[in-house]
């Protein structure tokens, strides 16, 4: 019975994620979160709040920070996803930022890490990397309990002096 209720439910939603457009049936109820880690396994993402606190869950959606938890999947159809899996690969834009990010310690059980980048990625784009205070308003909705953020910072900061801003 509550798989049939679930099944009367379900969307059909389309969603482009990271270049790809991927056709999907779904709750609509479903958290854009859920889908892109049970359904795509793009479990790069990590859930902590599910209340939008945290920001652990953060995407890129047309351009700006997004807080999957709080976006529904059918919400997000006919918008451009990029996941921290997109901006991270090897050979990407955000390879300096790792790399840097292990150079300052910028993470430690690293549970933060995946929105924190997704977050830096945006702060670079903005031509705000270079400017600590711009960096920690932006960073306030990404919480690190291990960092203490300072070599966060130091990891942007580095990372902006050889950045492109788009
Ligand atoms: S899991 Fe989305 S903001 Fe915490
Ligand atoms: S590295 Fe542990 S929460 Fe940020």
């Amino acid at each position: 019975m509550a798989d049939n209720n679930t099944q009367s439910r379900s969307v059909a939603v389309s969603l482009r994620v990271n270049g790809v457009t991927h056709e999907l049936t779904v709750d609509p109820r479903y958290a854009l979160a859920d889908v892109l880690r049970d359904e795509l396994a793009l479990t790069g993402l990590h859930l902590g709040c599910e209340q939008g606190v945290c920001g652990a869950c953060m995407v890129i959606i047309d351009g700006e920070p997004a807080l999957s938890c709080l976006t529904l999947a059918v919400e997000a159809q006919g918008r451009e996803i990029q996941t921290v899996e997109h901006l991270s690969q090897p050979g990407s834009e955000l390879e300096p930022l790792g790399e840097a990010f292990i150079k300052h310690c910028a993470f430690q059980c690293g549970y933060c890490t995946p929105g924190v980048l997704v977050m830096a990625r945006h702060i670079l784009d903005k031509g705000i990397g270079h400017d600590r205070e711009k960096i920690r308003e932006h960073l306030s909705g990404n919480i690190c309990r291990c960092t203490g953020y300072e070599p966060i910072i130091d990891a942007i900061v580095e990372v902006s002096k050889e950045w492109k801003v788009k």
